[in-house]
C-alpha cells in the first residue's frame, strides 16, 4: 500500500483532453469591424512566408482579481518566477523545434461574440445581418483557460444599427508584437489542481488562425508543485514542454484539424484539411494514421512495412496521447516519470509535421530506448505478458527500469492495461544519486556503489558467505545460498559505443559484454550487462572517466608491527612512526605516495592506512598496487626504525574483515572461506580484494599465539 502510495508520487497524469474540451476554439472573424484593415490590406513581403522559428510570447496573468489566485505579495512570487522561468527554456527549447510562415505584423486575437453580444440582427434582408444588435451588459473581457486577456492583445467589437456605420465600443488593440503565438501562463490552486493533487500543470489552446493552427493558450501551473523539492528545475520544463505540444496541436480536439500540404507549407493554397487523421482498429483503440507518424513508429520498430498507426491512449471519446505500452518515455504518454525518464521522440515530431502546420527540426529528436527494433508485435496486450521482449516483465520482482537508471519494481498501472513494467521506486532508487547510497561504513555485501556514473544492473553478487550455515554447521565449509537476481546499482563506464565496463565496491573494473552475464573479482555470483541500453550515444563514449568518491575504491590495508619488548609510544611518538612506515611502504611499493591516505598506528602496534586512488595520481590501479604490496610484505616483512627502536613486520595474511568487528570475524572465520577465496582467486586470474583487508603481523613472542584463522 505505501509502495502504491509512493508510485503516485512519482507519475502525473495529464488533464490535457478535459482542459481543452472546455475551452471554445476561437477563429478570426470575417472582418465585422469597418475599421479593421490589418488583416484584409496587408502585403506579405516576398519571401517572407518562408518558416521561421516560432516565436511564442509569453505573458503572464497573474492578475490578482480573477477569482482563484496567488498572492502577490506572499508566496506566490517564488512560485511565478519559477514557472516563469520554465516557460522561457521551454518556448526556447520549442523555437530550434518548430517553424511557421511568420505572423506578419502584430499578432491579434479575437473576441467571442457569444460573450460581448447579447443578440445579432438575424433578417438576412438587413446590410448589418449577423452583426451585433445588442451588447452583453455583463461583459467582463476575454479569458483564455482562466487566464483574463489584455484588451491590447485583442480585436475591438461594436455595436451595429439596423442600417448604416456602427458605434465603435472597444478599438482594436495594438496586438503582440513578434509573436507567432500567445501564451498565458497562470500560477494557481484551481480546482482541478484539487481535484487531481498529482497534477502538475494542465494547458489548452483557445484560439486558431484561419488556417486552424493554434495562436494562443494557457499553461496553468498548480501551486503546490512549484514549491515541491521532489520535482526539479528540468521535470517542470519537461512537463512544461508537454503541455505546450498540445497546446499547440497535439490534441484529440485538434487532430481533426490537421491540414495536408503536399508542396510544403509555404504554399499554403495548396493545402487542404487532411481528410482522415485517426481511426479505429478492431479492438477499438484509436490510431493516428497520418503518413510521417506511422513512418516513425515503422522505423522505432524495425520493421520495414510501414505501420498501420500509432496507437493512442483509451481516453474515451477523444485521446491526445500515446499508448503507454507502445511509446513508454515519449514526452507525450499519459503520464509523466521525471524529466530524466522522457524523451522528445521522433514520432511526436512527426506528428507536428504531419499537423501541416508546422516545419520541424528532425535533429531536435532524441533517441527513444522503449521498444527500439523490437518489431510490429511489441506492446501489444496479446505479447506483453508473454517472455517475449525484455522490456516487460512478470510477477513483482524487483529489477530495473529500462533505461538503468533506477532500480525498479515489476508493476503496472491503468495506462499498461495489465502489461507489467520495472518502475522506478519512488525513494531511493536512482543508482546515480550519491546520496541513496548506504550510510560510509555500513555493510555493503553487494558492493553496490551510488554514483552519477552508476546505472542499475541486474545481479546477484555477494561477497559474504551464509551465516546460518556458518552456525550451525561450523565445522563445514560453508556454501551459499542461491541468491535471486534483484536491481544493483554499480558504477558503468562507456569504453565505445554500446560497449562499457563496470566496477562493484572494491573489484577493478571489469568489461561488460552486452547481452551476457559476467563474474565480478571478489564478489560470488553474476551480473548481467544490458543489451542495447547503455552507451548507446556517442556522447555517452565522450564522459571524461569516473574520478571516484572516497567511499567509491576504498581499501584499508593494517600492518601488525614488532617493536622491543615492553615499549610503549606517546601520540606523537606513534604519529612519527606512521610516516615512517607510510614511507617505506611506498618505497617498496615503488609507487607514488598519492594512494595512501590518513596513516595511523595504534597503541597496540597497527599501522592503518586506506588506500584509493585520486584523480591526477599516476600509477597502477589501487588493486593491482594493493596486490603487489600483499605479495612482497609476505615474502619479506618491512623493518623501520623510530629513534633507536627497530619495528618489523613478521608475517602477513590476507583476510577479509568486517567493518566493525575485525576480531570477531577473524575467529569466526573458517579455513574454508580462505581457501574459496583462493581458488576464485586463481580462477579469476586476479587477487581477490575486500573493501578492507588485513595485512596483520603478528608478535613473535610464543605466548601470543591466538586461535586465528589460516595463514596465506
Ligand atoms: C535543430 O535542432 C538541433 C538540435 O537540437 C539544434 O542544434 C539546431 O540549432 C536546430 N536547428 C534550428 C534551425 O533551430
Ligand atoms: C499547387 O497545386 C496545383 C494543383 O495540384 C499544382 O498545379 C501546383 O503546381 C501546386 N503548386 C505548387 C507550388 O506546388
Ligand atoms: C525518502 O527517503 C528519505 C531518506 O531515506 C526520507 O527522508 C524521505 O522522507 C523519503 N521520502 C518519501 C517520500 O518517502
Ligand atoms: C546467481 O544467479 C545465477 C543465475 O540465476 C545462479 O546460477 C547462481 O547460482 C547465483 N549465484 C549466487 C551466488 O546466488
Amino acid at each position: 500500500m505505501l509502495l502504491l502510495l509512493l508510485l503516485r508520487l512519482v507519475m502525473s497524469r495529464c488533464l490535457h483532453d478535459e482542459t481543452q474540451k472546455s475551452v471554445s476554439l476561437l477563429r478570426p472573424p470575417f472582418s465585422q469591424m469597418p475599421t479593421d484593415f490589418r488583416y484584409s490590406t496587408f502585403l506579405p513581403l516576398p519571401g517572407s512566408h518562408d518558416p521561421q522559428p516560432l516565436r511564442i510570447q509569453i505573458y503572464y496573468a497573474g492578475d490578482p482579481r480573477s477569482d482563484e489566485v496567488w498572492d502577490p505579495e506572499g508566496t506566490g512570487i517564488r512560485e511565478g518566477s519559477r514557472a516563469l522561468a520554465a516557460v522561457r527554456e521551454t518556448t526556447q527549447r520549442i523555437q530550434g523545434i518548430l517553424a511557421v510562415p511568420p505572423v506578419q505584423g502584430p499578432l491579434l486575437l479575437s473576441r467571442d461574440p457569444a460573450q460581448y453580444c447579447h443578440a445579432v440582427w438575424g433578417d438576412p434582408e438587413t446590410p448589418n445581418y449577423h452583426r451585433c444588435s445588442l451588447l452583453n451588459t455583463a461583459y467582463k473581457g476575454e479569458r483564455c483557460l482562466g487566464a483574463k486577456m489584455p484588451d491590447a492583445h485583442l480585436r475591438g467589437y461594436a455595436l451595429w444599427p439596423e442600417h448604416g456605420l456602427p458605434q465603435l465600443i472597444q478599438p482594436d488593440g495594438p496586438g503582440v508584437q513578434n509573436a507567432d503565438y500567445v501564451l498565458y501562463v497562470r500560477v494557481a490552486q484551481t480546482s482541478k489542481c484539487h481535484q487531481e493533487p498529482s497534477i502538475i500543470a494542465y494547458a489548452a489552446s483557445c484560439q486558431l488562425d484561419s488556417e486552424d493552427r493554434p495562436l494562443a493558450g494557457t499553461i496553468v501551473y498548480c501551486v503546490q508543485h512549484l514549491t515541491s523539492p521532489s520535482l526539479s528545475h528540468n521535470d517542470i520544463v519537461m512537463a512544461t514542454l508537454h503541455e505546450l505540444l498540445h497546446a499547440l496541436g497535439f490534441s484529440g480536439q485538434l487532430f481533426k484539424k490537421w491540414r495536408d500540404c503536399p508542396s510544403g507549407l509555404w504554399v499554403r493554397e495548396n493545402c487542404s484539411r487532411r481528410k482522415q487523421v485517426t481511426r479505429r482498429d478492431k479492438r477499438g483503440q484509436q490510431l493516428l494514421i497520418t503518413p510521417a507518424v506511422r513512418h516513425s513508429l515503422a522505423k522505432h520498430l524495425g520493421v520495414l512495412k510501414v505501420s498501420l498507426g500509432v496507437p493512442l491512449e483509451e481516453e474515451g471519446s477523444l485521446s491526445s496521447h500515446w499508448e503507454a505500452r507502445l511509446l513508454q518515455g515519449s514526452i507525450m504518454t499519459a503520464t509523466f516519470h521525471g524529466a530524466r525518464r522522457t524523451r522528445l521522440d521522433p514520432i511526436t515530431l512527426a506528428a507536428f509535421k504531419d499537423s501541416g502546420w508546422y516545419q520541424v527540426n528532425d535533429s531536435a529528436a532524441e533517441e527513444l530506448l522503449w521498444g527500439q527494433g523490437s518489431g510490429i508485435e511489441f506492446g501489444l496486450l496479446t505479447t506483453c505478458k508473454s517472455d517475449s521482449s525484455d522490456f516487460f516483465c512478470t510477477g513483482n520482482g524487483l529489477g530495473c527500469h529500462y533505461l538503468h537508471l533506477d532500480k525498479g519494481i515489476c508493476s503496472s498501472d491503468p495506462m499498461l492495461e495489465g502489461c507489467r513494467i520495472y518502475k522506478p521506486l519512488a525513494n531511493g532508487s536512482e543508482c546515480w544519486k550519491e546520496e541513496n547510497g548506504l550510510p560510509v561504513g555500513a555493510e555493503n555485501p553487494h558492493g553496490e556503489i551510488y554514483h552519477s556514473q552508476s546505472r542499475c544492473f541486474l545481479a546477484n553478487l555477494t561477497s559474504q558467505l551464509l551465516s546460518e550455515d556458518q552456525t550451525s554447521y561450523p565445522s563445514q565449509i560453508p556454501h551459499l545460498r542461491e541468491k535471486e537476481l534483484t536491481g544493483h546499482c554499480y558504477l558503468h563506464q562507456c569504453t565505445q559505443k554500446g560497449a562499457y565496463k563496470v566496477q562493484v565496491q572494491g573489484s577493478p573494473w571489469v568489461p561488460c559484454l552486452p547481452g551476457m552475464a559476467i563474474q565480478i573479482p571478489g564478489y560470488h555470483g553474476l551480473l548481467y550487462c544490458p543489451q542495447g541500453r547503455l552507451c548507446q550515444s556517442n556522447e555517452d563514449t565522450s564522459t571524461p572517466p569516473v574520478s571516484h568518491s572516497t567511499q567509491d575504491l576504498l581499501v584499508q590495508l593494517s600492518l601488525g608491527l614488532t617493536g622491543p619488548p615492553g615499549l610503549l609510544l606517546r601520540k606523537k611518538q606513534r604519529e612519527e612512526l606512521s610516516e615512517i612506515v607510510l614511507q617505506a611502504l611506498v618505497n617498496r611499493g615503488g609507487t607514488n605516495r598519492c594512494y595512501f591516505h590518513s596513516p595511523s598506528v595504534t597503541a597496540s602496534l597497527v599501522f592503518f592506512v586506506h588506500m584509493w586512488k585520486p584523480p591526477g595520481c599516476q600509477g597502477p590501479s589501487v588493486a593491482m598496487l594493493h596486490r603487489a604490496l600483499t605479495l612482497t610484505l609476505q615474502e619479506k616483512p618491512l623493518e623501520v626504525y623510530h629513534g633507536k627502536a627497530r619495528f618489523t613486520t613478521e608475517y602477513s595474511k590476507l583476510l577479509a574483515t568486517s567493518d566493525h568487528n575485525p576480531s570477531v570475524t577473524h575467529l569466526l572465520l573458517p579455513m574454508g572461506f580462505c581457501l574459496l577465496l583462493l581458488i576464485l582467486m586463481g580462477a579469476l586470474g586476479t587477487v581477490a580484494f575486500q573493501k578492507r583487508a588485513t595485512l596483520r603481523v603478528r608478535p613473535s613472542t610464543p605466548h601470543h599465539h591466538e586461535g586465528h584463522g589460516a595463514r596465506v
